[in-house]
């Protein structure tokens, strides 16, 4: 359990600010198993696994087109750099995920005091974030633009229909996004949760339109060990060939989903296969063959991609490329910050080396499964939220943080302020289930 898994700050907030500081304390003496979450260095020395179907990659780079090329040759990872070439985007039709962020004037489409539904952790405004500039941005794809996301006939289209999103903290700050976005129109009604309201469900009862997101970092079958303060006190146990019930048991029910692996995949776990297992990451247990992270997460995929193909329902499925941090001058442990206040441009920050890695299995793994029949786009947010280091929470994570009784915990460098930078995730989901794009 990281920091950054904000879904202990109902519990905390519950039991006041001391808690939080006992968990920092506890979660920095357990650091060792985490302070690989975010520390890229400590990958780019490991032996990554080969990718599976050497010919497979060949054609991805066959397929590349000139400027996704000249892209890649900028990337100091020459060799993941084929993430640009997979042939997802339509001939003909523009790239929505490539363009720039531009000044908008007219700001974001709700505040903090139109939405209630912001979570405190996500809530910059509130917490005293002093400078808005990075509220007056939006994204334009080179050639074209996204429309900006529009709730009336986003429900009205929706009327009776089922959502899911599915994932970890990443999705809950997106779904937060949709939920704001959509209660200008209709405020929906929370009609289940679970004891930690991991998992939800709303339902807008104008327009009979639910939307669930399902707790499921892993998207697999994983045992966790936690004390009753979040804090690990064993190995997750991650099964990478036996999906989660928790949401495969209800897939039938929805006619959309929007699912997403994630940082997840980075921590410390045994990795059983086939009932045995295989080998973990980062673990305490001496005698296991240490596997790193992009194993599992190529196996989990996989796993979730014949699912899809081989399941009789078929559902509208956007899948949901992995998400960069901004951590600078150190990482989430050790004081790393993300004070930024404008966008980069392109080309001035590429990401990590494990992004580039993650984020090429998620393309190849796409490629495959659509290859197959399933019926799936990609929601490719990679790199426009790689220009948006000036989105994060940071220190405003917390009320007022640098007030005097202020008990700061580490800056937020992963999850993103709302309103913010992933409303425009929203815009492209608009975009990519009404317009077919
Ligand atoms: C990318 O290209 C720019 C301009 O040509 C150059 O200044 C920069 O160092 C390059 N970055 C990398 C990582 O190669
Ligand atoms: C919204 O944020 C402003 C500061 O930008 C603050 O003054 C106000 O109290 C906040 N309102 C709510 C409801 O959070
Ligand atoms: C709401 O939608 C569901 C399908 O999702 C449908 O079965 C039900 O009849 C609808 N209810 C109303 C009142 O329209
Ligand atoms: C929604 O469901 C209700 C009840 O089943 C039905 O009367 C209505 O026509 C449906 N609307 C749409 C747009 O499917
Ligand atoms: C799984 O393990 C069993 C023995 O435990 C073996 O018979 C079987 O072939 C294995 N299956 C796969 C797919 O490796
Ligand atoms: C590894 O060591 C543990 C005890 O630390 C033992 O229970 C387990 O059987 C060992 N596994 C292998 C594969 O040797
Ligand atoms: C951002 O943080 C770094 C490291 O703490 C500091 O050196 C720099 O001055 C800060 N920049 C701004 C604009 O606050
Ligand atoms: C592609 O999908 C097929 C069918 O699910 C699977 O057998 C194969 O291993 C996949 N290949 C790669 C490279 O993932």
């Amino acid at each position: 359990m990281g920091w950054w898994d904000w879904d202990r700050w109902p519990l905390l907030q519950r039991r006041g600010n001391h808690m939080f500081v006992k968990l920092f304390v506890a979660l920095l003496l357990v650091g060792f198993s985490f302070r690989f979450f975010f520390a890229s260095d400590s990958f780019s020395s490991l032996p990554l696994s080969q990718p599976e179907e050497v010919e497979d990659v060949r054609e991805v780079i066959a397929d590349s087109d000139p400027l996704d090329n000249d892209f890649a040759s900028n990337t100091s990872v020459p060799e993941v750099a084929l993430q640009d070439g997979i042939e997802y985007r339509q001939k003909d039709k523009c790239d929505l995920f490539t363009g720039e962020w531009v000044s908008n004037p007219s700001g974001p489409a709700y505040t903090n005091e139109s939405c209630s539904f912001i979570e405190p952790p996500q809530n910059c405004m509130k917490n005293g974030r002093p400078d808005t500039g990075y509220l007056y941005w939006r994204w334009k794809p080179y050639g074209c633009d996204v429309p900006l996301f529009d709730a009336e006939k986003f429900l009205n289209v929706m009327r009776n229909k089922s959502w899911a999103l599915i994932g970890d903290s990443i999705l809950r700050n997106h779904v937060q996004s949709l939920i704001c976005l959509l209660v200008k129109v209709e405020v929906p009604v929370e009609v289940e949760h679970d004891k930690q309201y991991k998992s939800r469900r709303w339902h807008f009862a104008l327009h009979n339109f639910t939307l669930s997101i399902i707790w499921s970092p892993f998207l697999a079958k994983a045992e966790t060990f936690e004390n009753e303060d979040g804090v690990s006190t064993a190995e997750i146990e991650l099964h990478l060939d036996v999906l989660d019930k928790k949401w495969t048991s209800q897939y039938e029910n929805f006619d959309y989903i929007l699912i997403s692996g994630g940082q997840w995949f980075l921590k410390a776990a045994i990795y059983w296969e086939n009932k045995t297992i295989i080998g973990c990451h980062n673990c305490q247990r001496k005698n296991l063959t240490d596997i790193p992270p992009d194993y599992p997460f190529r196996k989990v995929l996989q796993s979730v991609y014949r699912f899809f193909t081989t399941s009789k329902h078929k559902p509208f499925i956007l899948y949901r490329t992995w998400t960069p941090d901004h951590f600078e001058n150190g990482e989430w442990f050790n004081g790393g910050t993300c004070n930024r206040t404008v966008p980069y441009k392109e080309g001035e920050f590429l990401g990590r080396d494990i992004d580039h890695l993650m984020l090429r299995i998620e393309l190849e793994e796409f490629k495959n499964a659509t290859r197959n029949g399933a019926r799936l786009k990609l929601l490719d947010t990679y790199r426009l939220s790689l220009l948006r280091p000036d989105g994060h929470s940071g220190p405003y994570r917390t009320f007022h943080p640098f007030d005097k009784n202020s008990v700061r915990g580490p800056n937020d460098c992963l999850h993103w302020c709302l309103p913010g930078p992933i409303d425009s995730w929203n815009d492209l989901v608009m975009d990519l289930v009404l317009n077919g794009n």
